[in-house]
C-alpha cells in the first residue's frame, strides 16, 4: 500500500489549477483521487472526469468537482494505474475491469502519468493475462476467435456469473505468457468483431511514477 500511495502522491503534483483531471480506476489510482480530495478540499480549483463508476463515486464523497464528457474536448492529466509496464512504456490494464473507460479518458488527455508499485514493472508485457472488453451477443465465438490468436482465454467471474463491467460487457483474461509484439497484437484484437477493447496501451503513457517497498519513488526517464 505504501508504494501505490507513494507514487500517486508524487503524481499529482503535476495537477495545478484550472487542469480538467483524468481520475483512474484501481487501488494505486485510489491514492491519487484520495490526494486530489485533499487538495481540493485546500483551494485546488479542477474539474475531473471519472474512468469507472467506483471512481465517479469517490471523487463526488470527496468533494472534487466533476464535468460532463459533453462539455469537454480534452483532459490536461491523467493519473492511472496499470497492471504491467513494459520498458517501452506499454502498458496492460484492466485487471479492474475499467479499461475501456480508461482507455477512452487517456486517449483525449495530453498528458497521461501511469502510477505503479515496483511489482508492476517488467521487461516484456504477457505474464498478466490481457483483459480484454467484448459484447456479450456471440461472446463464445468471439472468445475463439481471441484464442486463435495464440492466448489462453478465460470468462472473467463474479459471484459464480461473468463479471458485467460498467458498459454492460463481458471481460476476457486473455492468458499470453508473452506479448513481444503489443502494436501488433492490439491492432488484431481490435479487429475482431465482438471486441469492444482490449487492455494494452500502446505508447500512450507520458510519464511512469514507480513506488517502492521501502516508500521511495522514482519518475522513470
Ligand atoms: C482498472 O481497470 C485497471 O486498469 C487498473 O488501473 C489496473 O488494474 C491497476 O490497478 P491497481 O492499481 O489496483 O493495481
Amino acid at each position: 500500500m505504501e508504494a501505490k500511495k507513494a507514487a500517486a502522491e508524487l503524481a499529482i503534483m503535476d495537477v495545478h489549477d484550472g487542469m480538467i483531471v483524468g481520475l483512474g480506476t484501481g487501488s494505486t489510482a485510489y491514492w491519487a483521487i484520495q490526494g486530489l480530495g485533499l487538495r481540493v478540499q485546500n483551494g485546488l480549483n479542477i474539474q475531473a472526469v471519472a474512468t469507472s463508476v467506483a471512481s465517479e463515486n469517490l471523487a463526488k464523497e470527496l468533494g472534487i468537482p466533476l464535468i460532463p464528457f459533453a462539455d469537454i474536448t480534452e483532459i490536461d492529466i491523467t493519473i492511472d494505474g496499470a497492471d504491467e509496464v513494459d520498458a517501452d512504456w506499454h502498458l496492460t490494464k484492466g485487471g479492474g475491469g475499467a479499461l475501456l473507460r480508461e482507455k477512452i479518458v487517456a486517449f483525449s488527455s495530453k498528458k497521461l502519468i501511469v502510477v505503479v508499485d515496483e511489482s508492476k514493472v517488467v521487461e516484456r508485457l504477457g505474464t498478466f493475462p490481457l483483459p480484454v472488453e467484448i459484447v456479450q451477443f456471440g461472446y463464445e465465438l468471439t472468445i475463439r476467435n481471441l484464442q486463435a490468436l495464440g492466448c489462453e482465454p478465460q470468462v472473467r467471474m463474479a459471484d459464480n456469473q461473468p463479471y458485467v463491467t460498467d458498459n454492460g460487457n463481458y471481460i476476457i483474461d486473455c492468458y499470453f505468457g508473452s506479448i513481444p509484439n503489443p502494436a501488433e497484437l492490439h491492432q488484431a484484437m481490435n479487429s475482431i468483431p465482438g471486441v469492444v477493447e482490449n487492455g494494452l496501451f500502446v505508447g500512450m503513457a507520458s510519464q511512469v511514477i514507480v513506488g517502492y517497498r521501502d516508500g521511495s519513488v522514482k519518475r522513470l526517464v
